[in-house]
């Protein structure tokens, strides 16, 4: 099995709120489809969540009454996203079941506290995609927070420990600096505690789950549970299917 965490940076356009990349999700599922490859997808939330999760100050819990209508608004926005997902899934030939975190993760100040794994495990055995997303949880201390995909990959690779975690974003992989801003970025074809000093990380970010700093750090700790954890672009036709074919593609291998 390979885990997949669509990144909301493909799927949504950042800068715009609720707006889907069509195109992008369309090909995507199609790419995920020719694997033949039995396969656990987590996505982002991208503009479907940041943008007001960020107004709202959600990530840092319960500050006051104003933030309720905000949660069920960013938790319909997410589903709405997830709708979109499965519907593409489907018309790939696949069949994606939706288990949305509000209703089967809680979190402990922002830490994921439990998973019903179960329901994964069932659907995985009678033949279904699962398909989970960054949501708006309950959480013991803050009463409500942000779990983002890269703390349900963590969870899903520990628990089922997949020959291969994919993470795909938009650029080639992990750069020495941000390529965005500087053309003497370098891609890294591998990244690991040895190296993560070497990289920086302070390129500006509006999401509400963290910048690269906190991302590598996930997926270092995902690599620990799967045989290889890769980062690669969706935004480049065929990535992603490569990714799913063999262990040989352009990206950034990261290791435990
Ligand atoms: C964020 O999830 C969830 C919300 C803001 C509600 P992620 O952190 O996994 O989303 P992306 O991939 O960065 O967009």
């Amino acid at each position: 099995m390979h885990l997949v965490k669509l990144g909301g940076s493909v799927l949504t356009d950042k800068a715009h709120v609720t707006t889907l990349r069509a195109a992008n999700l369309r090909r995507l599922a199609a790419e995920i489809a020719a694997s033949r490859q039995e396969v656990v997808i987590v996505h982002g939330a991208g503009s479907f969540g940041h943008i007001k999760a960020r107004k709202h100050r959600l990530q840092e819990g319960y500050l006051d009454d104003e933030q309720l209508p905000a949660v069920a608004e960013v938790q319909r926005d997410v589903r709405a996203l997830n709708l979109a997902v499965l519907d593409a899934l489907r018309r790939a030939g696949l069949r994606p079941v939706s288990l949305p975190p509000s209703a089967i993760a809680r979190l402990d100040d922002g830490a994921l506290r439990s998973l019903d794994l179960d329901v994964f495990r069932r659907y995985r055995d009678l033949g279904f995609t699962p398909v989970t997303f960054g949501d708006v949880v309950l959480d013991a201390r803050r009463w409500f927070a942000i779990c983002s995909g890269d703390l349900l990959m963590l969870a899903l690779a520990e628990a089922f420990r997949p020959e291969s975690a994919i993470f795909v974003a938009d650029v080639d992989g992990v750069y020495t600096a941000d390529p965005k801003r500087s053309r003497a970025a370098k891609l890294l074809r591998e990244v690991g505690p040895a190296n993560l000093a070497a990289i920086d990380t302070t390129a500006k970010t509006e999401d509400v789950t963290g910048g690269l700093g906190g991302k590598l750090e996930r997926m270092i700790g995902v690599a620990r549970f799967v045989d290889r954890c890769v980062l690669v672009n969706g935004l480049k036709k065929g990535r992603l299917l490569a990714a799913l074919r063999s262990p040989r593609v352009v990206g950034t291998r990261v290791t435990p």
